[in-house]
């Protein structure tokens, strides 16, 4: 597959005796892809029913002449004042029942049947026009779903809406559910919470102190539905009208919806991509982590988004559609990247497998919210830092093979539904799922091994010699087969099994593993300066479980209590959250003849079919492959 670079682009923000120029060299720079349009509502449709299309016929066609395929974005995220006006009850509301009001963007709710109602009506508009339109090469459903907290809504629309889906997954006579067996499967006779109808069923807001977790569960469930269910709405006008991909811009460490089912109705997976923001804000580092990757980004939380995208993207097809280009607006703090960082990020995603990396934005705004956003280029139109960076990554990949996709050895399983859970009952402050399949992620890169990342519905485990599925709290009994009779070593827990489909506790006691007595008989999560000490190698903090029974002990603490032991020919039960030292020795301990490589500080490697990439985000230079590797260098080889 050939890679391609391109850009974000935003014609309603310039004159337009400006578009050919920037056509001509966003052309001559070597990219292939220009998005627009995902913001432009207002300018697309001033007022209700009346459109404005020729602004953007001309841009379409400008871009087009110049030999860009064009990425239309449908511009749902920013309902205009007029639709706002029309639906004075179409906001999303916080947790503390504020409405999310007008004046930014992503100002609407999932579940309000009137804006869904404008949404369907302008992409169907765009559809019709701009389907058939030979320069529009992809398209973009709305943008960033979730973006700025948006996917728990607590309004009234979502309020009624979730009645509705409870009816449904308690089906009872005629019409209405069945809401016995509701409050039998909650459990609501523990505070006397039964409910008489579905219509006294509030959202698990606003009350006195926490709410029962298997409403808030299915809460979040519901929620992660509605996304579905906005998205297909607008891909089923859009598909009416063309063969063009179609893909959604996900983002990093958002995982408040099920991408895996959203992704299914979509052609490409996206995200985007802004290594020093997330560093600032979300990989959850320590200061001096921050401090020693301020300019380059953490090395493996990248990585870890285009393995995850990859698997839901269809049939692997992703894309970064944003790309920082230098510093962003939006961090903590918002330093310059090392010189080569913008092209080492993009070369790290096409080495895991990025059909495209497109930069956001092509010129940096004079006005408005992203004022202190870099772009390609200056706000005068001079080229800014990242525009050579991007030209030289264009003129590499002249000369690169073209891209050559490869198994890995070692399969992670992403589940969505078990970080919703964990992020229902956490058992202890700042635990989070992500966090936990995260640290497994960095142990297995700082022994140098390539990851695929897979989706809980796989079943099929040919070919790794590794599968690891850590803190799944509802583990369906046919995963849990396929995993006992995979080909390779499998390590699963801590919280395996925890919980059933309806957040209860299970008896047989977790794991349940088919053909083990393995049980866990207690649960404790730790405070973070309580880490506990192994008997080998590396320390255990954070959440640490009791089991009994089970196989040969793999691991113990000093004082002998297990944490790691066997259940099943070739699967291992992780009772506790281990650092990086213990995680690496239980996988060296499990698969001794998987190569691994010992990474230099900052230094990451990945595989393709056709060739082996090394990555610099240290701030030193280190050795590789007899090679002196600067910082932000790239080293790539065929193999
Ligand atoms: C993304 C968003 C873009 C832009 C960018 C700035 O989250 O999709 O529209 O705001 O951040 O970094």
């Amino acid at each position: 597959m050939k890679r391609t670079l391109g850009v974000c682009y935003y014609p309603e923000h310039w004159p337009e005796d400006m578009w050919a120029e920037d056509a001509a060299r966003m052309a001559a720079l070597g990219l292939t892809w220009v998005r627009i349009g995902e913001f432009a509502w207002k300018r697309m449709e001033p007022e209700e029913g009346r459109y404005d299309w020729g602004w953007l016929d001309r841009a379409i066609a400008t871009l087009g002449a110049a030999g860009l395929h064009v990425v239309l974005g449908t511009p749902t995220a920013t309902p205009p004042a007029w639709v706002v006006a029309k639906h004075p009850d179409m906001f999303a509301v916080d947790a503390e029942g504020r409405p999310r009001g007008y004046g930014s963007r992503r100002h609407y709710c999932f579940s309000h049947a009137g804006y869904l109602e404008e949404c369907r009506r302008i992409v169907q508009a765009m559809a019709e026009r701009y389907g058939p339109n030979g320069h529009v090469a992809a398209w973009q459903t709305d943008n960033e779903y979730g973006c700025h907290d948006t996917i728990l809504s607590y309004s009234d629309a979502a309020r009624d809406a979730f009645r509705g889906w409870l009816r449904a997954q308690f089906p009872g006579q005629g019409n209405d559910g069945d809401i016995d067996a509701l409050n039998a499967t909650w459990g609501n006779v523990f505070w006397s919470m039964d409910y008489d109808s579905f219509d006294q069923i509030g959202l698990p807001n606003l009350t006195v102190t926490e709410p029962n977790p298997a409403h808030v569960h299915a809460f979040r469930r519901f929620a992660s539905d509605q996304v579905v269910a906005f998205n297909r709405a607008q891909v089923e006008i859009i598909r009416a009208h063309t063969d063009a991909p179609i893909a959604h811009n996900y983002m990093g460490r958002i995982t408040d919806f099920d991408h895996f089912a959203v992704g299914a109705d979509l052609d490409i997976a996206s995200w985007d991509s802004y290594p020093l923001g997330f560093l600032e804000d979300r990989v959850g580092a320590t200061p001096a982590h921050q401090r020693a990757y301020a300019r380059q980004g953490d090395p493996d939380f990248q990585a870890f988004h285009h393995d995850l995208y990859r698997a839901v993207g269809k049939d692997g097809r992703w894309w970064i559609m944003e790309q920082q280009p230098g510093p962003v607006n939006w961090a903590p703090y918002n330093p310059s990247p090392l010189p080569g960082m913008v092209r080492l990020w993009t070369w790290e995603a096409f080495a895991h497998g990025a059909e495209a990396v497109c930069y956001f934005r092509w010129r940096q705004a004079p006005f408005a919210q992203e004022q202190m956003h870099a772009g390609l280029l200056r706000p005068d139109s001079a080229p800014a830092e990242a525009f050579a960076e991007a030209e030289a990554v264009a003129a590499e990949m002249l000369a690169a093979p073209e891209l050559t996709p490869a198994q890995a050895p070692v399969a992670l399983i992403f589940d969505y539904a078990a970080d919703a859970a964990w992020a229902v009952q956490p058992h202890g402050a700042g635990l989070s799922y992500f966090g936990l399949v995260f640290d497994w992620y960095r142990a297995l890169r700082k022994l140098g091994l390539s990851v695929d990342i897979l989706p809980p519905s796989t079943r099929e485990f040919d070919g790794y010699a590794l599968v690891l599925a850590p803190g799944m709290m509802h583990m369906p009994d046919d995963l849990k087969t396929a995993l006992n009779t995979a080909d390779g070593q499998v390590i699963i827990g801590p919280r395996t099994g925890a919980r059933d489909a309806d957040f209860n506790i299970p008896t047989p006691l977790p794991p349940a593993w088919p053909g083990s007595d393995l049980t866990v008989s207690r649960v404790q999560s730790m405070r973070p300066d309580m880490p506990i000490t192994l008997a080998r190698v590396g320390t255990i903090h954070s959440y640490f479980e009791q089991i009994e029974s089970g196989g040969p002990v793999l691991m113990e603490t000093t004082d002998g209590a297990p944490v790691a032991a066997s259940c099943g020919a070739r699967v291992t039960y992780m009772a506790a959250w281990g650092d990086d030292a213990a995680h690496m020795a239980l996988i060296r301990a499990l698969v001794p003849d998987l190569p691994v490589f010992v990474m230099p500080e900052g230094v990451r490697r990945r595989e393709t079919g056709t060739e082996v990439f090394w990555f610099n985000y240290g701030a030193e230079a280190a050795q590789v492959e007899g090679q002196t590797l600067d910082p932000a260098g790239v080293l790539r080889r065929l193999k």
